[in-house]
């Protein structure tokens, strides 16, 4: 396996040191709204991802589809050890936690599950969520902990806490979504920045500009938009459920996005095709 400290993927089997020394691969397949139910779509998209060689899945208790991820893995006949999952608490608490992570390392049925988030800290109990995350890590169930959609104030809440840096921070981020501060912030503390929702759920793929500058590099839209967040750095996880795009979206190491392109894409106007609960205030 090949680590790029510089977090420019070159494949899909590039990965980026985190702050606690576990590799992290920087491209892989985002699970919210794949389905669920004994072989449906969810589980196909895992087998097919992983035989395409996706090292890295991206579940949550929320998405309701950790037990298709797992018999993807099962039935994709690749090795359990040269995958990464990760997967998100969604209401914190520190029983909660212990409780919930049991249910999902049941259902996911992996022995261990590799970066374990908060979800979101607009539920509060933030610190006694993270400080089970983290007994679950001494207990080697979990490799890596880390947050999703944390704001700068957040993350300062936590580190005021005295806790551990986060490992990764999980946020919404295209060309028109780009949390400059939340990115400066944590690329200064150690703290691996991971997109999500990296083709706009698909909102964006009809742009103008984007259909002008996929057609200037004989690429598909979404592959512009992928390379952008490649080009940026960013762990990145286009979400499909479709064999074809499964496949299409891994064609973005080989090229790159002229400067025109990036200036047009990285001057988009900000906008969200999300929810943002990285602006939520601070709960504890
Ligand atoms: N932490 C959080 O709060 C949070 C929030 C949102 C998302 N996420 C994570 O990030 C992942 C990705 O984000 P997302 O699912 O919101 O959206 P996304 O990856 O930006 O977009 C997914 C949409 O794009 C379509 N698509 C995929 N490849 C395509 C292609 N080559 N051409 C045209 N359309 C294409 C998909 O349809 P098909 O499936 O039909 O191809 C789907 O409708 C999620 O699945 C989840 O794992 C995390």
């Amino acid at each position: 396996m090949k680590e790029d400290m510089s977090s420019i993927a070159k494949d899909l089997t590039s990965r980026v040191k985190l702050n606690d020394g576990v590799t992290m691969p920087l491209f892989g397949l985002g699970m919210y709204l794949s389905g669920s139910g004994q072989g449906g779509q969810a589980e196909h998209a895992v087998i097919h991802a992983v035989s395409t060689g996706y090292k890295l899945l991206d579940t949550a208790e929320f998405y309701g589809n950790e037990a298709d991820v797992g018999r993807g893995i099962k039935n994709g006949g690749v090795k359990r050890e040269d995958l990464f999952v990760v997967t998100k608490l969604w209401e914190n608490g520190y029983d909660r936690c212990k409780k919930i992570f049991n249910k999902s390392l049941k259902m996911l049925d992996i022995g261990y599950v590799d970066l374990y988030l908060i979800h979101s800290p607009s539920t509060g109990k933030c610190v006694e969520t993270y400080k089970a995350m983290l007994e679950l890590k001494q207990e080697g169930l979990v490799r890596s902990v880390g947050v999703s959609n944390f704001g700068v104030h957040h993350l300062e809440r936590l580190r005021e806490a005295g806790l551990p840096t986060p490992s990764v921070n999980q946020i919404e981020l295209h060309p028109w979504q780009q949390k400059k501060d939340i990115v400066e912030y944590c690329r200064q503390n150690g703290i691996t920045v991971m997109g999500y929702s990296p083709l706009t759920k698909g909102q964006k793929l009809s742009d103008k500009s984007v259909l002008e500058i996929a057609k200037r590099h004989n690429k598909s839209p979404a592959q512009i938009l992928i390379r952008w967040s490649v080009e940026h750095g960013f762990i990145t996880i286009p979400k499909s459920s479709d064999p074809g795009r499964i496949e299409q979206n891994t064609d973005v190491f080989s090229w790159s996005l002229d400067q025109d392109a990036l200036k047009i894409l990285n001057g988009m106007p900000d906008w969200s095709c999300s929810w943002n609960p990285c602006i939520t205030p601070w709960r504890g």
